[in-house]
Parts: C-alpha cells; structure tokens; sequence
C-alpha cells in the first residue's frame, strides 16, 4: 500500500533519513551508515536541513532526465527525495518570487562532482526559466562557456580524469520575469605551473592534447605543430590518453563552442597560435657557455624552434633571443643588463609560458564575460554559483594548497556565519526562544593567514619586497618569529617549544591547523611563487609582439607605461578577490551544495568509510548538523504537517475546518505529545527531537496501515456489495427474460394445438356442410331438371297448340287477304290505268327529295367562313341543286359571321377590303399583309412623353404614326422620319426631336406610286404649283406600304371625294425639285440579304434592287 503512495514529503519511503538533523543518535558513524546506506540504494542526495550532501556516484545514473525536471518544478523542498534539483528549484523561484539574489556555494575535494554539481544546478535553470529564441540564444551561450573553459582550464590529476585546475564563479543575471539576461564570470588562480610541468600520472591542459589530436593537418601546419605528443617536452607522456577521453572530438565540440559564444574566427585563430607557442617554448633548450669572466652563459641550443615561435607570434627573434639571455634591472634611471645563466635562462622560458597561458585564460574569461553580458541596464537578479577547489591535504603541500585553502577557511567562516544567521532569523521571524549554539569559529585561522600585520601571507609579502638575499628559509624563520604562539600555527623552529620533539614536522615546514584538519605546508617555492616574477625584458619583447593577442596580454611591457613599482604579489591578489567574492557572497542567499568523493579510484558502487569520514570532518557536517538541530531538530509549516498527521485524531480526521495552527495544537494534544518537545512558531511547529518525529512518522505508518485495510474492507464490501447487486438485478432481468420466453412458448404451443384442433372441427363441420349442401343441391338440380321437362312439356305443349292457331289464323288471313285482293283488284283495275304511273313517279320523286334533304340535314359541314367541305352529290339529277345549295348556305354562314362583328371591326375588314381591291394580285407585297392587322397609330404619340411636342404640334386625330425612312434623293441612303397622317394632312417629323419638317395637306397629294415588287417603297406625288411641292415628292420606304398606302387612299376618297390615283409600276418618275429623277426597281440581288437596297445611278436614275 505504502508503495503506491504519490510522494508528498521527504519522509515518504525514505532510505536511512533523508535529512540528516533526523539522524538519532547523531554521530560519526551513524552519520556514515545513512550516507553508506543510501549511497548503496543509488540515493546519493541527502540533506542536512536546506544543505545538500551529494556524493559522486561515478556512474551516469537516471536522475537527471527532463521527466526528473518536471517532478522537481515548482514543488517544495521537502516534498520530494533529496535532489540538487530540489535545491536549485528551491533557489531559482526565492530569486525569482521573492525577489532575493541566490548563490550556489559548491565544495568539496577534487573529483567530488563540484563542477558536475554546476553543471546540473545551471541546466535545470536552464530548463525550467522562460523560453523563447532570445532566452534561447542566452542560455545556450552560457551553458556553451563551460566547454571552452573547461578545455583551458581542466586537466587530468590523480583524483579526476576532468579537473577544474581553478576556481570559477559565475553570476547568472535574470530580469523580472525570471529569464536570464546574461552572465560574468570570475576565474581564481589558474594552476598555471602545470603549464610547464606536471605531477606523475598527470596531464598538461586539456586543450594541448585537443589540438594535437583534433586539428586537421592544414591547420596543424599553420600552427608549425605536429600531431606527435612526444615532440613536446611540456607534455608528461606517462598519461597523455586518457581512458574514455576523445581528445579529437572535444577539440570540436570547443571549437563549435567559441563558435556559439561569439568568438569571432580571427580571434579564434589568435587563441590558438598563443596555446601553440606556449607548446613551442617548452622545446627551447640552452646549454652553457663559458664567458672570459668565467661566469656560464646560457644560450639556445638550437634556434629553429625560437624562428617558429618568433614566426607565429610576429616577435622580432632578436629580441626574443636577448630577453633568454639578459636581464635588465632598472633602479633609480640605472639600467644595468646582467646575463642569464642557463638555469636562470629555463627559469625564464618557463615563467614565460605560465604567464601566457595565465594571461590567456583571464583573457579568454573576459572575452567570454563581453559576449555573455546581459544587454540591458534593468535592474537584474543574480544567480551566482561558485565552483571552487576543496580543502586539499596532500603528501606535499606548497603555496598553492596553502592558497587553497586559505579560501576554504574562508567559505567554511561564511558558511558557518549565514547557517547560524539564517537559523537565528527562522527562530526570530517564528517568534521562538533563541538558543545559543556552541560551534566552533574559524575566524582565528582566517585571522592567521589574512591578518594585515602578522598574518602569513602579509609576512610572505614582506620578505619577497625585503631587500637582500630572501629565501623560503628567511620566510620560514620570519613565521617561526611571528606565529609561534598562535594556537593553530605548529612548526620545529617556531618558539614555542611545544613541537621541538615533533618529528612528523620536518624543519622546512610548518603546520596549520585548519578546521578542517591539519595540513603540513612545504615551505619552498613559497617566494617564488608569491612574486610570480616575470622579467621585464620579457614582458617587453612580448609587447613588441607583431600579434594584436599577445601584445594586449602584455601591457607591461609598453615602454611608456614604465612603472618601477612591483606587481602585486600572487598572494596578495589572491587575498582580495577572496575579499570580493565573501563580500559578494553575503549579499546573496545562500545554498550549500556539499560534494562528497566515495572512494579514490574513481569507481562507481565503492564506498571507502575513512575516506568519506575524512570529508566529513574537514567539512564540517556533523557541525553542520548540530547547528541545524541546537534548538529544534524539525520544523514544517503548519499545513503540510497537518495534512500529513491529521489522520492520528478524531478532530482533524478527515477534515479540519478551523485555521492549521489550530488543528495542529489539537492533533499534539490529542497525542499526548510532551509540551517541551515542541514548540509553535508563527507558520511552523518546531519539533525539538526526531524522536517526536519517528513517533509521528510510525504513528502515522500504522493509522495509515489501519486506513488502508478500513478502506481495503470497505471497498471489498462495496465491491461485493455492488456485485451481488449487479448478480442480482442480472439474474431478475434473466429470470423474467426467460419466463416470457417459456411463457411464450407454451403460449405457442396451446395455440397451435387450438389451431389444429379448431381446423379438424372446422372441416369435419364444413365436410358435414358441404355434404348436406350437396345433397340439397342435388335435391334442388333434380327438382329443377323434373320441373323443367315438366315445363318443357308444358311449353311445348302450349306451343304446339300455338302454333296451331298461328296457322289457323295465317290460313283465314291469307285466304281473307287474298279474298279481299281479289275484290280490290277486280274494284280498281279501271282507276288504275288512268293516272296511278304519274302518281308513282311523283310519289317516288318527292319521296327521294325527303331522303335527300334528310341525309344532307345530317351531313352538314361546320359554320367557319373558312371550312371547304361539303358532302358529296348523292344523285346526278340533284347536280345544279347541290352546287346552288352549297353556295346558298356558304353565303347564309358568311352573313352569320359577318352579324356578329363590331363596327369597329367592320371598318377593319373594310379596309382590308379596299387594301385587296387596290392591291391584290397587283403588287407582290400584298398577300404578306392580308394577316396583319391595320394598327395605325404605331407609335403612341398621345402616351410617350418623347413625342409630347409633336402632339401639341398636331391638332387632329392621328390616322397612322409610324416611323418611315424617307431616301436622300442625291444618294439614295435612308434617314428616318415620323410619318404621320390625320384627316387633312400628311406630316413628316423628325424621329427624335419630334419638329415637323414637311406638312402636305391632302388636296395636294396627286398620286401614289409603288412597284409591283416585295418592297416597301413608295412615292408621295404633290401637286405642281403647291406650296408643299417646292421640295419634290417624297421618297418613302415603310414595312407597312399596304396598310399607309389603303389609309392614305380611303382618307383622301373621304375628305376630297376624289379618288387617289395609286399607280403600281416597276419605273416611275418622281420629281425632285426642277429635276424628275427615274425610280427603278430591279429583281435579284441578294446582296444585303432580305433588305432592298436603295442606290444613285445618275442624275436621272435611282435603283431600288429588290431580292
Ligand atoms: N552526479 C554525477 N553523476 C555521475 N557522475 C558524476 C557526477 N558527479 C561527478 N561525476 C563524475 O565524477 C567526475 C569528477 O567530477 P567533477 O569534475 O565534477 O569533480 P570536481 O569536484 O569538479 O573536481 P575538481 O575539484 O578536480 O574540479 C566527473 O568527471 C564524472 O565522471
Ligand atoms: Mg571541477
């Protein structure tokens, strides 16, 4: 059941104790067995309160997926198992809710899986900030910084394959809304005597094998390198591969990665002629050379190697050459060149190469920090993450572990300051009693290295500016003086006569006592070291440089900036930016990322106790610890608590509705919880014991356990329940599903027995029927058959006896018939013979005049004017009658039609009369007019507006209105007119202005003439001498030429009582003006189609070409 559970706190299914302030009892071992423990179960997070203890795992293990992101987002710290996501989710929305500047302080020893730490802290941010191709392009050049600068700055150790031989913190900026803008980032104390030498089983940087192994040959060439490691005396052969290192294809992930952070090519190209020079330098040897003074000399064995190096970096090889072998020293405007001998000479060459490649990497940092800088001026949030070398205990430890851990005791000091600061405010903001915490302060150590007067590294500063001969012994001596009586500060020769027998301490060491354990510091090369001298006629030639690079790597060396004070020591730099950073740190919220390495051999599933313990002590976890739970081990606000516990009281289960405070402090009470082990803050209940806690947690198990099998029981329950329910109403549904069915089946059955039964009654019934009907048939056909014989006889009989009468009677009927034709014959034979032929005829002849009127009555044809038929003649004699009497009735039909027409219609036909007398058989035109009526007015004069004028011009009642062509008598081409004609006038109008342009009064009009032909052409002939007749006659054309022509005749009959002479004629002569111009129609031309065309001969002669 529990298994099941979705994860709502720490406590769930926790390996061992999630957070180690539940550890009980709290010891060494205990604390070792929950690491060991969870380590085994592949946990490798754990926390001590909002610390995070990560232990490498040496493996890839399947905790870092987008899903784990997912998981982790947005949720709270201790909802879910410890996780460096937790932490950085945790960071990343304080920053960007809360307003508050974060920073991730990673530690731990070499190979503990800091950077890694960096690396993931920094791609969950990445991951859960804001998205969108500007944030794109800013994450990935951040994220894309680490390769470069791993590749310059990383290298193989004994302890990690990928070392981070410095110290790099990196400020990541967001704006508002939580997307980032951009970083800076700060580099500290590059190891850069690895440049030059390297301890066994060790490699030089990274990047030296990456361009020998990745660079294509051309670029090789360039460079004047050749792929073979053994050529170069600065490269430790003993591992220069390394085990699943591909040195080639990191070479291009590098290259693609200054590419991404905006490394232009040139720059690119510069970068890489300095790391090839620095390569070239170690191969520069010097042998000795006696002087006449007897003092050696030092000079270059063989100069190919410095004509390279001059020619890849655009150095002048005399200049070079000189600055191996002198050293000008400048005082008080003296020069003075001594020369160098050789061992000075290598000291020389090699400080030169640790100065490049140093110089380089700081430029490579800024150069990265200028593209990475976020573009805006808003006020930004800053995520900072320090990924800085652990406390190192070595065999031997010189100025550098000294150095480094110098910055340990530092970060441990503000670690312990903002634990017991944040720890104080939790308590003050919770309103909860503080409690003073006993731990121990490390400010005394920090007091011995950094102190201004009598600390070591001032005192370090003091005798490298000392003049005179200073050595590491002078140094040592100066600290046996000073230190002697610190408490942390242990050496042979110091005063204190404590160590004098201490034969652990050689007497070239001295010994601190670091929180963190003891370390034995080697006391050589600490000058060297600390001043960090580079000869000036070095930093000279460098700065003659023709290489814009390495001259800008070498401001020193400008002549005109001279400046006879000495750089600042390394020390002393060191010292102030560890000020910076501790100063930049305490602005910021911190989160611990403590890393922790399992075991040396760098293997996955070892867990080496005393070596973990080591760690453990040096970094102080079990403080840690201690401090977390000085006052109350355990703190949760109210209302996760009480949604974890509520199921433990009646009260609280399964809702409370009051405030959680309130619900809490019954739940306690309820539980009897003693008063002193816990305490209410303002949000959160403090628990002072994890025991309290463990107590809740099994309380809680076994109440969940309980609720489980209640829940468990009550669901099988139900489930039954349900089923037997669901078994139930199935088995009633069945059960009366199948009662209907057997129900319906004897139904059926009894039915279809009915059926059978009811069919053998009915027939043995309708048999027995059918039987006496039969037999009543029978009876009946026989009574019948009996009945008709007897009425047959009868009939018979009867007929017989008829008969015989008939014939009787036909007998005294013939004999009287002939008796009395007898006397009628014999009584008017004498008439007969005087006049009965006559009779007959006329008898016969009227009696075949009735039949033939009465067959004719019935054959009458139809009354239409029109109908043709008429029945045949039935006799030859009736010939004249039937010819008379079908022209009789043709005219008695025609008179009956002609009764039922209106006057109007009459004139109509009138008219239509007159237009055939005048025309018919006379003018082709003719018989294409019979069937269409004589409308006259064709244009509605009175009704169109158009014509209103023409109206108003016109008094009388208009006859005809119809549009004419009126021909052009000079050549013969149309142009349309109106053609009106009232009872005294003809008019000519303009068709579409409607003025009148000829007014002809009837009197004047003398004939008519037109061809015999199917055109539409006619002349209007005026009276000579009349005013009208002044322009000529009038050629006219017009589609209706019968119906204008028969109008203008009958009009003229009625009002001059004159009759219009109409002369049809295929010639005639129209006078135009003085001339008479001949009109001639001709037949054929089908040039224009159906339309006759109108054409000027001559002066004499218009041809009309009728088709
Ligand atoms: N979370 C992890 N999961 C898997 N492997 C890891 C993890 N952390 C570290 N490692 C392994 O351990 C090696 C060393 O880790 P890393 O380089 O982070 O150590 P470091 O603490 O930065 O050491 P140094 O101080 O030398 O730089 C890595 O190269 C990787 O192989
Ligand atoms: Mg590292």
């Amino acid at each position: 059941m529990a298994k099941m559970e979705v994860k709502t706190s720490l406590l769930d299914d926790m390996i061992g104790v999630g957070d180690m302030v539940l550890l009980e009892p709290l010891n060494e071992d205990s604390f070792i067995n929950n690491l060991k423990k969870r380590f085994d179960h592949n946990e490798v997070y754990t926390y001590i309160g909002s610390v995070v203890i990560s232990i490498n795992p040496y493996r890839s293990l399947p905790i870092y997926t987008p899903e784990k992101v997912e998981e982790y987002r947005n949720r709270n710290f201790y909802e879910l198992s410890p996780h460096i996501f937790a932490l950085s989710d945790e960071a990343y929305r304080s920053l960007r809710d809360q307003d508050k500047d974060q920073c991730i302080l990673i530690t731990g020893e070499s190979g503990a899986g800091k950077t890694e730490a960096s690396k993931l802290v920094m791609s969950y941010v990445a991951a859960v900030c804001g998205k969108g191709a500007e944030v794109n392009q800013v994450k990935e050049q951040l994220l894309q910084s680490n390769p470069v600068l791993e590749a310059f700055g990383n290298a193989k150790t004994v302890r990690n394959d990928n070392s981070s031989r410095f110290g790099k913190y990196m400020d990541i900026e967001f704006d508002f809304k939580g997307d980032p803008l951009g970083g800076v980032i700060s580099n500290y104390l590059l190891e850069k005597s690895r440049v030059v030498k390297q301890p066994r089983g060790e490699r030089n940087f990274h990047i030296f094998y990456q361009i020998l192994s990745g660079a294509s040959e051309e670029f090789l060439c360039k460079l004047k390198l050749e792929r073979d490691f053994s050529r170069y005396n600065y490269l430790g052969l003993d591992s220069a591969r390394v085990n699943g290192v591909d040195d080639a294809s990191n070479f291009r992930t590098v290259r693609n990665a200054m590419q991404i952070v905006g490394f232009m090519d040139h720059e690119t190209q510069s970068v890489f002629e300095v790391v090839a020079a620095v390569l070239k330098l170690g191969n520069i040897e010097f042998k000795p050379e006696s002087r006449s003074n007897g003092l050696d000399e030092s000079k270059i064995k063989d100069k190919n190697e410095l004509k390279e190096i001059c020619e890849l970096t655009g150095i002048d090889q005399s200049v070079l050459e000189r600055a191996f072998s002198f050293r000008t020293v400048e005082a008080k405007q003296e020069k003075v060149s001594t020369t160098l001998n050789v061992a000075q000479a290598y000291y020389a060459r090699d400080a030169l190469a640790k100065n490049l490649y140093s110089r380089l990497f700081s430029w490579l940092v800024t150069r990265i920090n200028e593209s990475i800088k976020a573009q805006t001026k808003v006020r930004k949030k800053v995520m900072g993450v320090l990924d800085i070398y652990g406390f190192e205990i070595f065999e031997d430890n010189s100025f550098e572990q000294f150095i480094i851990n110098y910055c340990n005791e530092k970060l441990q000091q503000i670690f312990i300051e903002l634990t017991l600061k944040e720890e104080q405010e939790e308590y003050i903001r919770e309103g909860i009693e503080w409690t003073h915490i006993e731990y121990f302060n490390n400010a005394i150590i920090c007091d011995l290295i950094e102190n201004n007067q009598t600390g070591i590294l001032a005192m370090l500063d003091e005798e490298c500016l000392r003049p005179g001969t200073v050595t590491d012994d002078t140094f040592l001596e100066k600290l046996n003086q000073v230190c002697a009586t610190h408490q942390h500060f242990e050496s042979r020769m110091s005063k204190c006569s404590r160590f004098l027998n201490d034969t652990s301490l050689p007497h070239s060491c001295f010994r601190i006592q670091h929180y963190a354990g003891k370390v034995m510091y080697q006391v050589e090369g600490f000058v060297d070291k600390n001043n960090d001298l580079l000869y000036r006629d070095l930093s000279q030639a460098m700065w003659k440089a023709n290489h814009s690079l390495i001259k800008a790597l070498f401001p020193e060396g400008n002549p005109a900036k001279i400046n006879l004070k000495r750089p600042p020591t390394a020390g002393s730099q060191f010292k102030a930016s560890v000020a910076t950073l501790m100063k930049n740190l305490q602005t910021k919220n911190p989160n611990y990322i403590r890393c922790i390495k399992p075991n040396d051999k760098k293997a996955a599933h070892i867990f080496n106790e005393a070596l973990v313990c080591h760690q453990i002590r040096y970094l102080g976890l079990l403080e840690n610890v201690r401090v977390r739970r000085a006052g109350y081990a355990f703190r949760q606000p109210y209302e996760p608590c009480l949604e974890r516990y509520k199921m433990l009281c009646k009260q609280t289960w399964p809702h409370w509705r009051g405030p959680a405070r309130a619900g809490v402090e019954v739940l306690f009470n309820e539980l009897g919880i003693p008063e002193e082990e816990f305490s209410f803050g303002r949000s959160k209940i403090f628990i002072r014991n994890p025991r309290t806690l463990f107590k809740l947690e099994d309380l809680r198990k076994q109440r969940l356990e309980d609720l489980a099998t209640l829940i468990e029981k009550i669901y099988r329950g139900w489930k039954c329940r349900t089923r037997f329910l669901l078994m139930k109403k199935c088995q009633v549904v069945i059960a009366s599903w199948y009662r209907r069915y057997s129900q319906q089946k004897k139904y059926q059955k009894i039915k279809g027995s009915a059926i059978t039964v009811q069919s053998y009654i009915r027939g043995w019934k309708a048999r027995k029927l059918l039987r006496e009907l039969k037999h009543l048939k029978r009876c009946n056909e026989a009574a019948t058959v009996i009945a008709a014989y007897w009425h047959g006889t009868q009939a018979r009989r009867e007929l017989r006896r008829l008969k015989d009468e008939a014939r009787n009677k036909h007998a005294i009927a013939v004999i009287w018939a002939f008796w009395l034709g007898y006397k009628v014959r014999r009584e008017y034979r004498k008439f007969f013979r005087a006049n009965a032929g006559r009779k007959i005829y006329e008898f016969t002849l009227q009696r075949l005049m009735q039949k033939y009127f009465l067959e004719m009555k019935n054959k009458m044809p139809s009354l239409s004017p029109i109908d043709k038929n008429w029945p045949a003649r039935p006799y030859l004699f009736l010939d004249s009658t039937h010819k008379e009497l079908k022209r009789i009735f043709h005219l008695w039909r025609c008179k009956k039609y002609r009764d039922q027409f209106t006057d109007q219609q009459k004139l109509i036909y009138e008219e239509k009369l007159e237009a055939s007398e005048l025309f018919k058989d006379k003018k082709a035109l003719y018989p294409a007019s019979v069937g269409q009526p004589f409308q006259g007015a064709y244009l509605e004069i009175s009704e169109n507006p158009k014509y209103k004028k023409l109206k108003d011009a016109v008094d009388e009642k208009i006859i005809i209105a119809e549009v004419v062509n009126k021909i052009n008598r000079a050549n013969g081409k149309a142009a349309s007119r109106i053609f009106l004609l009232t009872k005294n006038n003809v008019l000519l109008a303009d068709q579409k202005s409607g003025t009148i342009k000829s007014e002809v009064p009837l009197g004047d009009v003398t004939k008519v003439s037109m061809s015999s032909q199917n055109d539409g052409f006619f002349a209007v002939h005026l009276k000579e001498g009349s005013e009208a007749a002044s322009k000529g006659d009038f050629l006219l054309s017009s589609d209706h030429l019968i119906e204008m022509a028969t109008k203008l005749y009958r009009t003229t009959l009625s009002q001059t009582k004159q009759k219009l002479n109409i002369e049809i004629s295929d010639e005639f002569l129209v006078q135009f003006k003085q001339d008479k111009v001949c009109v001639k129609f001709i037949q054929g031309s089908q040039k224009n189609g159906n339309i006759p065309t109108c054409k000027r001969k001559n002066n004499r002669l218009l041809e009309v070409a009728v088709p």
